[in-house]
């Protein structure tokens, strides 16, 4: 797949079948997120791969308990309603979750992890598997419990929680906006 096509029809999936993608194509998601750039080349990223049933229902169920009782975001009403939706799962149910964690401090982390991240989402839609990035379960996921779920050390960050899996149904595109471009020549 050229990467011009890659990047054009790439589109958040948010239906997935429940059988799980292999070890190694997952693993060769996680070589192609650690080819991103990344600052002073410090590859700040862990990875975590839950593919544990049970345990993605149970972190979506607290997920979406700890949104909505605690309000960390400043987000639309209507999301809020649908995280006090029994019916919605956070993760789509989809059959893996990676988390990418930045296992140090600095000032670029979020930009090393969501770079990766892109690399990530962009390398399963050429294994044509479909993905979402799963913002949602980030303050849960940034929590104490979040981590003693990761079973990552308190000291990393979690950055990017990203769902992949094999798409259940075509997700329609998402509209953008006009470039907004500013030369200075
Ligand atoms: C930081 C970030 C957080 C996101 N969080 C969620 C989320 O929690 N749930 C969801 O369904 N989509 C989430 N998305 C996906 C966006 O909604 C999606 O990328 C955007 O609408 C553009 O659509 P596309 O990915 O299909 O092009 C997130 C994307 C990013 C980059």
């Amino acid at each position: 797949m050229d990467i011009f096509d890659a990047i054009h029809s790439r589109h958040s999936t948010r239906e997935y079948l429940a059988e799980a993608p292999s070890d190694a194509i997952i693993a060769s998601l996680l070589d192609a997120a650690i080819r991103a750039p990344c600052a002073v080349n410090r590859q700040p990223w862990r990875f975590t791969v839950v593919t544990n049933r049970p345990w993605l229902d149970d972190v979506s169920e607290r997920a979406k308990a700890y949104m909505t009782q605690t309000r960390p975001l400043d987000l639309p009403q209507t999301l809020y309603e649908k995280l006090a939706d029994p019916q919605f799962h956070v993760f789509y149910h989809a059959p893996v979750l990676i988390v990418i964690s930045a296992d140090q401090q600095g000032p670029w982390i979020e930009a090393d992890c969501a770079s990766a991240a892109q690399n990530l989402m962009l390398a399963a839609h050429a294994k044509g598997l479909g993905s979402c990035w799963i913002g949602l379960s980030q303050p849960f996921l940034a929590t104490a419990e979040g981590h003693e779920a990761l079973q990552i050390p308190a000291s990393d960050h979690p950055i990017a929680p990203i769902v992949v899996g094999a798409p259940r149904s075509e997700s329609p595109p998402s509209p953008r906006k006009p470039v907004a471009v500013n030369w200075v020549r």
